[in-house]
């Protein structure tokens, strides 16, 4: 089984095959966090781009739990000096870790790192869990056309953005769902502040009456088991 868990905005974490990953760990400073920074346990920590409410806590985690860091070439590259262990993937490549076959996929968006550096191009990732479960995350982005070829993979999950303003709004996060066509979908970077502040549950009811996809609305602490 894989335990899927939003800690709020677009923090989230995976536990598949015995292995916990933390996704996008940001904790302090965000205002909807289900978890306190110090509890959170993690054996990878996955970043989406550079942008602090992603990269979020990924040193301090990084150094108290020795987590392996996976994220783009320069974001690990910037790390490399600031946590114990990272490991630099690219658009389109992937490597079979210890918990699955993990694919960078393209994200419409920036990557700046905190201190303005240059954080390479925004990702998503495509994991293949051990078990043969397709999970898509998409990070922040835009609706593109090309996530019908991610659609094509046969996804059993696909965790999208619905928030608008930075990312994909409801009206282009509906579209997301029609190319992606996975089973279920959840979303996520909403609700964190005014700015992003959605209706998931009407949102929810658009894509049911419209897509063949289940969605399922989590409040940060929830989980979902696929
Ligand atoms: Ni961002
Ligand atoms: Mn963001």
């Amino acid at each position: 089984m894989t335990i899927f868990t939003w800690y709020g905005h677009a923090t989230h974490g995976l536990e598949t095959d015995g292995y916990k990953i933390l996704v996008d760990p940001f904790f302090s400073g965000n205002p909807v966090a289900s978890t306190a920074l110090e509890e959170v346990a993690a054996d990878f920590i996955l970043i989406t781009h550079g942008h602090d409410d992603h990269l979020g806590d990924t040193i301090s985690i990084a150094n108290r739990t020795g987590a392996l860091v996976i994220s783009n070439f320069e974001i690990c590259e910037w790390l490399a000096n600031r946590v114990p262990l990272t490991h630099g993937q690219h658009l389109g490549g992937g490597f079979k870790h210890p918990f699955g076959y993990l694919k960078l996929t393209l994200a419409l968006h920036g990557s700046a790192l905190p201190d303005g550096s240059y954080g390479g191009n925004p990702a998503g990732f495509l994991l293949t869990t051990n078990l043969g479960k397709k999970i898509y995350l998409a990070g922040d982005t835009g609706l593109f056309g090309d996530m019908q070829l991610i659609g094509e993979e046969g996804l059993d999950l696909a965790v999208i953005p619905i928030g608008d303003n930075y990312t994909m709004g409801p009206d282009d996060a509906l579209r997301a769902v029609k190319l992606l066509n996975s089973k279920t979908v959840i979303p996520i970077h909403f609700g964190t502040w005014d700015l992003i502040d959605q209706d998931p549950a009407a949102w929810a009811a658009r894509v049911e009456k419209e897509t063949t996809t289940k969605v399922v609305v989590l409040k940060p602490g929830e989980t979902y088991n696929l």
